[in-house]
């Protein structure tokens, strides 16, 4: 603490640190949070607003970013970077403090409505591109919000299930990309879950808050509660949580609501949609009732001292505001930021880009210059800017995959083929989709279609899903007749590609009679540019799985009801530490794509790969060829097998990799080291432990294309 929020705290009052630790309505209306600060002393209001996938001001725009699913996908933790640095001077030049991302939690299951707001199945590809990003965020003079800690891996009863879950599979999937947020990343903040963990709920969770992330991590910034998500007084106070947000009941938040709340009228307060997910009720528990608790001694005023002081420590460490200089009233803000500006127009495409995954292709692709093609698709003339929720962003400008063909394609023609898919949303009326949607029934038939896709040379078919906060899928199947329009194209067609734009796995019965097929994810505004850069050539589908895609929900660890979404508000993780392609590996089940998989136009060769040990680990070096006629991307991976371990391991678990560019006919040597800890497993009664033996290093271009595999002695 410095000494100057020392001073500070001995000059406020108790009434005044209380309005320290809970938001208020935003004066302006922008924000998605507010503390007020303190006129007296001269401390600035703290402004929160939305992330993960751009900045969500209410009422204003932002650069809408591809899905953070789809950064995930490029493999590359410098790009993070860079996406954090562009939407951190844009939430600076929203003139907001702190932003409330990125989410790091585990795709668990492949229906989680937020998929698309996290990165991976995989706890390493997560905590790469989370510190990468946070660090970017935090240079621009912001503060990062990592959420939602911990275990919130879905959204059906969201506000009261209890995820059952091992101490083995906390440390070893769930915790660690909220670890390195904290250890590597420096994050200014820490958003709790909704949810409880073997319950308990979140915002109450003294291991996990205190002894855990405050204790063991030795994190000093703020733990805030997710909106609406604060469940006590003193439990939560005692247990580490600092703020709570919003801090106001609905109607003060949302003063369109009329008094009876939202819950009683189902009428949208205005910017919202019927979307809009009915909040708990719950009072400002760390308002009044906080300062009772005080006032009666329940809870000593030194709780209370260390939540303003983690507040006010964080102002201080940002550069946008600095406590030194509150009382003059002028922050130390040498960063105005900035807003939709070319540079960060280009990186929203280069990243959709980066993380579009070709997932399959019979030698179609890329399309030549003077190809003819049929675009279809029930919403291939509007941009897939995101999922539902919290991090809808509306942005200044953006490219439909129609728009992006025709200004690249010889010749282009449009048919919907069948009604358009109704995309969920918080903030717009989903019925616009749906009145679209209806404008055109009449108009959109398979036939008309398949007769475009017989007289073009390529039919490009691009599907989609609804994801949203809130709620998961109902199933992995593409929704509507997508699934029938593509079959009946593909029988038609010279050549079909399928584009995908989903949060997560889907399932393709249609795989075989299909040409090639891309999954770009949920693209942003870029989308339909970032589309037209690789069906054309012009760039090279950059990226790999960030999750297994299974043949059907059955395939993953959450098919049974009680593991997902769980019976009698419980979420039993019985699966532990066998997640994602861990589980596949495991069970021996083939999955359709496997994780880290994507094909490249260029051709790579791993030439020569040796893994040799160093005094703490083991340094693993590839030496990469280009063996193509392309430029083009590969992706190192490097798997560990803990094979020494005394209890059941999975059979590999990523462990570091690095994505190379490399040109027609050239070379790179890539070096990935290891360290020991990176071999250890959670023992539950004496922590992480390095087994002694002959463990095993596993390094290909997929989790299941493994071109070579050594021992490594640990002992
Ligand atoms: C979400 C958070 C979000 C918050 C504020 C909650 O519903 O879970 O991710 O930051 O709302 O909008």
């Amino acid at each position: 603490m410095g000494s100057d929020v020392t001073a500070l705290l001995e000059e406020l009052t108790l009434a005044e640190k209380i309005r320290l630790v809970h938001g208020a309505a935003d004066p302006d209306g922008t924000a998605t949070g507010y503390v007020p600060g303190n006129d007296r002393l001269g401390i600035p209001p703290v402004t929160v607003v939305d992330g993960p996938l751009g900045v969500r001001a209410m009422g204003e725009r932002a650069t809408a970013f591809p899905a953070s699913i789809a950064l995930a996908a490029s493999w590359d933790p410098e790009l993070a970077r860079e996406f954090g640095t562009a939407v951190g001077r844009e939430t600076a030049a929203h003139d907001q403090d702190v932003l409330l991302g990125p989410g790091v939690n585990i795709i668990r299951t492949p229906a989680g409505g937020r998929n698309f707001e996290y990165y991976s199945e995989d706890p390493q590809l997560s905590a790469r591109m989370g510190v990468g990003t946070i660090e970017g965020i935090q240079s621009a003079g912001v503060s990062a919000t990592v959420k939602h800690y911990v275990a919130n891996n879905q959204e059906t009863n969201r506000y009261e299930v209890s995820a059952d879950v091992s101490e083995r599979a906390l440390r070893e999937l769930y915790l660690p990309a909220f670890r390195a947020a904290v250890e590597e990343g420096d994050v200014d903040a820490v958003m709790t879950a909704y949810n409880r963990v073997n319950g308990i709920h979140m915002s109450d969770h003294e291991r996990l808050l205190s002894d855990v992330l405050k204790g063991e991590w030795d994190f000093d910034g703020l733990v805030v509660s997710d909106w609406w998500g604060t469940r006590s007084t003193v439990d939560a106070a005692r247990a580490g949580l600092d703020l709570e947000m919003p801090g106001v009941e609905l109607t003060e938040y949302l003063p369109e609501l009329d008094a009876d709340g939202f819950d009683d009228d189902p009428s949208p307060p205005n910017g919202t949609s019927s979307d809009f997910p009915p909040i708990p009720d719950v009072p400002a528990y760390f308002g009044e009732p906080l300062r009772e608790a005080i006032e009666s001694g329940e809870i000593d005023e030194s709780i209370l001292d260390e939540k303003v002081s983690r507040l006010l420590s964080m102002l201080e460490s940002t550069g946008r505001q600095n406590v030194a200089e509150f009382e003059t009233g002028s922050p130390s803000d040498d960063s105005t930021g900035e807003l939709d500006t070319p540079a960060h127009r280009e990186l929203a495409r280069d990243i959709a880009i980066a993380g579009t995954v070709l997932l399959t292709n019979d030698g179609v692709l890329p399309l030549s210059e003077s190809d003819s093609v049929a675009v279809i698709g029930p919403n291939a003339d509007a941009a897939k800017l995101g999922g539902g929720g919290s991090s809808e962003v509306s942005p200044f400008t953006e490219t439909a995959p129609l728009a992006g063909i025709e200004s690249r394609a010889a010749d282009a023609s449009f048919e919907r083929g069948v009604n358009p898919i109704a995309e969920s949303s918080f903030f717009a009326d989903s019925e616009s989709a749906d009145a679209n949607g209806s404008a055109s029934t009449g108009e959109t038939s398979i036939d008309d279609a398949v007769s475009a896709a017989a007289s073009a040379d390529c039919a490009v078919v691009v599907a989609q899903d609804d994801a949203t906060e809130f709620t998961d899928r109902d199933s992995i199947e593409l929704p509507g007749r997508q699934n029938e329009l593509i079959d009946a194209v593909a029988a038609a067609a010279e050549r079909t590609v399928v584009v995908l734009r989903t949060s997560g796995p889907v399932e393709l019965p249609w795989l075989d009679a299909v040409d090639a097929v891309l999954e770009t994810w949920y693209p942003g505004q870029a989308d339909g540019e970032a589309l037209a850069a690789v069906l054309f050539g012009d760039a090279d589908p950059g990226g790999r799985l960030p999750v297994t895609f299974g043949r059907s929900a059955t395939d993953y660890p959450t098919a049974d009801e009680t593991a997902f979404p769980g019976t009698d508000d419980i979420a039993q993780y019985e699966e532990g530490v066998f997640v994602g392609y861990r589980y596949f590996d495991d069970r021996d089940i083939e999955p359709l794509f496997p994780f880290g998989h994507g094909q490249s136009y260029a051709t790579f060769e791993y030439d020569d790969v040796t893994v040799s040990e160093t005094d703490d680990g083991c340094d693993v070096t590839v030496d990469l060829r280009n063996v193509g006629t392309r430029a083009g991307k590969a992706v190192v991976q490097v798997y560990v097998g803990k094979s020494a371990a005394p209890v059941p391991t999975p059979e590999r678990e990523l462990a570091g990799f690095e994505s190379v560019e490399l040109g027609a006919g050239d070379s790179a040597t890539v070096t990935i080291s290891l360290a020991r800890e990176d071999f250890a497993y959670y023992d539950e009664d004496s922590g992480w432990t390095v087994p002694d033996g002959s463990n095993t290093v596993h390094v290909g271009r997929s989790s299941r294309d493994i071109q070579t595999t050594v021992d490594v002695d640990t002992r």
